[in-house]
């Protein structure tokens, strides 16, 4: 399974890749303003820079909500860099410019999908990922894992290759069962990858072994 990192933040970017794990970046609007970035030039340089630190895929994702302006967004995003991905929203011009982007050869993200109805729509307008938004249905007491289970069935039926990029993961828990469901990615925050490493029996076994070195020494 692929690790995407959520942020527009620059370290928390930094600090996945160099842990080595990290296959690619996802965005948002609220992420950017997260970090203060706004303006339409400062967001596009911010894309640049994401783009510079890491090897792997970056979601940069349109506002316009009408075909023609998510085609004048998407391919304005797609000339910043060879890895970005246009994200489009799950609306009927979304998925009318993901066929646009997909036939033109330029990797696309369907984001804030919550069914599968959805993602099969997705994939048969040839998106590169569909995001079904995991915490978010969480959130709502809807199981999150069902939506993906669901989609993992459909896709496999067909082999549609879209990939399912698991989104809105919130902690280790989520990670852990998006692979239990073959997931071919999931996006999260950086402590959602780092919490992977924790386990007191490590922590407690490596200053035995340390100290046991010490000993002989
Ligand atoms: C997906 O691409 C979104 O950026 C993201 O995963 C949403 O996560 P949230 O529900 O934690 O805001």
């Amino acid at each position: 399974m692929k690790f995407f990192i959520d942020t527009a933040n620059l370290n928390d970017i930094a600090e996945a890749e160099a842990l080595g794990v990290l296959d690619g970046v996802t965005t948002n609007p609220s992420l950017m303003a997260k970090e203060g970035i706004t303006g339409a030039q400062n967001i596009l340089n911010h894309y640049k820079k994401i783009c510079e630190l890491v090897t792997g895929d970056v979601s940069a994702e349109v506002i316009a909500t009408d075909y023609n302006g998510m085609i004048q967004q998407g391919e304005e995003l797609a000339a910043l860099h060879s890895q970005i991905v246009v994200k489009l929203p799950m609306i009927a011009d979304g998925i009318k410019a993901c066929k646009y982007f997909s036939d033109k050869g330029i990797k696309t993200n369907v984001t804030l999908v919550f069914s599968a109805g959805q993602a099969l729509l997705a994939t048969k307008a040839g998106a590169t990922y569909v995001s079904p938004f995991l915490g978010r249905l969480d959130d709502i007491s809807t199981d999150g894992l069902h939506l993906i289970k669901e989609i993992r069935q459909i896709y496999d039926n067909y082999g549609f290759e879209t990939q399912i990029l698991s989104a809105s993961v919130r902690n280790t828990m989520h990670v852990i069962n998006c692979a239990k469901l073959g997931s071919d990615v999931m996006t999260g925050p950086l402590s959602s990858i780092t919490g992977l490493l924790k386990h007191p029996l490590t922590d407690i076994g490596l200053v035995q072994f340390l100290a046991d070195y010490k000993k002989g020494n």
